[in-house]
């Protein structure tokens, strides 16, 4: 089924990248250069005003470089911090509906309905409304509707901080095992600010005057 859903590897890369919002003179990204080739669970590490969500529009086209070149090959997927500024619809089947493909037979929409559904561990909650879910299901289904849309390359914007414990680990397990699917790995790009989140990662960089750091395996990763 995943086949179906995804078909390339993406890619991402960025060279010598500047960008300033308009009126300030000062360059919040800064001849930035990194390079995300292999399907995996990529984290980026900054702190407040740093310009993560910002490298997020750069990657998803919202905002253009003021200098510098961003090659992206990538059916990008947006997932943000407040999964109710993003879910439009009063229940799971028809939040995923409108992130679907309809072009296909109602047999088909309703097998990607219940495989996108498993894909993040919520199997059977099709019929649920969204004012029942917790702050990690709506998190999911947001992920849900990214896979549903045949995204293969998806943009976490500090998807957990407004989640408890429980839920956080949840939905960063559901990326772990997405990103490390056997036959179609996902690619997803995790922005954080807690260090603790570091671990489940393939590769973490960190984001610090306008530029990202070498990626590295979390074991290695040093925070100044
Ligand atoms: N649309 C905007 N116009 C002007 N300045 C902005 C805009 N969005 C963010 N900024 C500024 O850019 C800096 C980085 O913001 P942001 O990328 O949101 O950082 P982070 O996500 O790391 O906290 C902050 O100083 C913020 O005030
Ligand atoms: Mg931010």
């Amino acid at each position: 089924m995943r086949d179906s859903l995804q078909n390339e590897i993406p890619h991402i890369k960025f060279k010598d990248v500047t960008f300033s919002y308009p009126g300030n003179k000062e360059n919040l990204i800064f001849k930035c250069n990194f390079s995300i080739k292999k399907p995996g669970f990529w984290m980026v590490l900054g702190k407040n005003g740093s310009g993560k969500s910002t490298l997020l529009k750069l990657i998803n086209g919202i905002i253009k470089p003021k200098n510098g070149a961003i090659y992206s090959k990538a059916n990008i997927g947006m997932v943000f911090q407040n999964p109710d500024h993003q879910i439009l619809m009063p229940n799971c089947r028809s939040e995923l509906l409108i992130n679907i493909n309809q072009n296909i037979s109602q047999n088909e929409i309703n097998k990607k309905i219940e495989y996108v559904l498993d894909q993040v561990g919520m199997t059977g909650f099709e019929k649920r409304p969204i004012h029942t879910l917790s702050g990690g299901q709506k998190q999911r289904l947001t992920i849900a509707c990214a896979l549903i849309s045949n995204r293969n390359f998806i943009l976490l914007d500090e998807p957990t901080s407004l989640l408890d414990q429980t839920s956080q680990l949840k939905v960063l397990k559901t990326i772990k095992n997405l990103t490390s699917d056997q036959n179609k790995p996902l690619s997803a790009l995790w922005i954080t600010h807690r260090y603790e989140e570091l671990m489940y990662a393939d590769a973490v960089a960190e984001l610090k005057n306008g530029c990202l750091s070498h990626w590295k395996e979390p074991s290695k990763f040093q925070y100044n």
